[in-house]
């Protein structure tokens, strides 16, 4: 079992470097979803994840050793004070682990792929591209540093910073969460799950922009408001249960029983917001017109192609990659109309061939 002491930094604190990092992270959007969670970014469940291709963070580390620890945060060039708290609890949590940060001035500088204000969270690739730097950073005070070690410290350090974002780590197919069915899972890192069929390594990842509004509730609020939730018992069950069926339905390359879980998930993961109190609600009226749309026409063609909803608005289409000019007739024809200015973002799941590496 993995424990939080492997990852505490046991090495001299009298060797200091002085340089800059950069690293690309892929943003990632949840099949079971994890919502709620508790202590230190323990999730109240297991969840899994496509890790997409083209939304991605790029982030720039500098780092000058100093005699006390302070950091700056740029957005393309801009500084960003707005970022500096979120960072600033990152690297309250990550001190015990990495306490070299302490003799450091940092500079961050970062950017997105895809459009700042498309209403995507950027906390999962943000988080997982900072702590890859930091990462880097630590492999130069450590140089025998395994490459397996550097990735799995690199998700627990990103998951203190958002808790999907240690699945961002990875590419492919990601598991967080302690789980009976998934060997070798973890509350404190996530794992690549490298067993699903073909049909779901080429899965495409529409994402259709519905409102890019900031979102009205965090997910750190939404995440709280499942204690003492009236049906948290029950879903953490559910979640539990989802990811089992759908390790079977992904290995076995059953793209109908995907849908079903997948659009229960995010159908739930929003029942949970409708139902805690205070209750709160994200979909907009052009959300369930998409809904609706995309149901329709997969029955009418006999497609697979399966919506899911983060913590926000924005509708996630997802299909086979054989079924893309049917989707893109859809999207154009009729989905387009729902989405502000008409903008949706095409991505994909992202495969081990991707290079990350900046
Ligand atoms: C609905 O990872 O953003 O996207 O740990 O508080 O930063 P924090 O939450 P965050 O929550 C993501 C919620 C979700 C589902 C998911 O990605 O699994």
């Amino acid at each position: 079992m993995i424990t939080e002491e492997k990852f505490i930094f046991d090495k001299s604190l009298d060797v200091f470097v002085e340089g800059e990092v950069t690293h690309k992270s892929p943003s990632n959007i949840a099949l079971v979803k994890y919502w709620g969670k508790t202590g230190e970014q323990i999730p109240a469940n297991p969840s899994i994840s496509f890790t997409l291709r083209n939304c991605t963070t790029i982030t720039t580390l500098k780092f000058v050793p100093s005699s006390r620890h302070s950091f700056k945060v740029f957005v393309e060039g801009k500084r960003e004070a707005s970022f500096e708290p979120k960072i600033r609890k990152f690297f309250i949590r990550i001190v015990k682990y990495c306490p070299y940060i302490a003799q450091y001035e940092f500079t961050i500088d970062t950017m997105n792929t895809f459009p700042h204000s498309s209403g995507i969270a950027s906390s999962a690739s943000g988080f997982s591209a900072l702590a890859l730097c930091i990462m880097s950073l630590e492999r130069d005070l450590n140089p025998a540093m395994t490459d397996e070690y550097f990735r799995q410290k690199a998700s627990f350090l990103a998951r203190l910073g958002s808790g999907s974002a240690c699945r961002s780590v990875y590419s492919g197919i990601v598991e967080w969460g302690r789980s009976d069915v998934f060997e070798g899972s973890s509350d404190l890192v996530a794992i690549p799950f490298n067993k699903a069929h073909k049909v779901f390594y080429d899965f495409q990842d529409t994402i259709l922009l519905v409102d890019k509004g900031e979102k009205e509730v965090s997910s750190t609020v939404g995440h709280g408001l499942m204690y003492n939730h009236p049906f948290a018992t029950a879903r953490f069950e559910q979640a539990r249960e989802h990811l089992a069926e759908l390790k079977v339905a992904l290995e076995e390359g059953d793209v109908k029983e995907f849908t079903r879980i997948v659009e229960s998930e995010a159908l739930t993961l929003h029942a949970m917001m409708m139902t805690s109190n205070p209750y709160f609600m994200l979909m907009k009226h052009n959300t369930l017109k998409i809904i609706e749309e995309v149901w329709a026409y997969r029955k009418k063609y006999d497609l697979n192609l399966t919506i899911t909803l983060d913590a926000g608005a924005n509708v996630h289409l997802l299909y086979p990659k054989e079924e893309t000019e049917q989707a893109m007739r859809l999207i154009n024809d009729k989905l387009i109309h729902y989405c502000e200015k008409g903008n949706y973002i095409m991505d994909e799941v992202s495969t081990e061939n991707d290079d990350f590496e900046e």
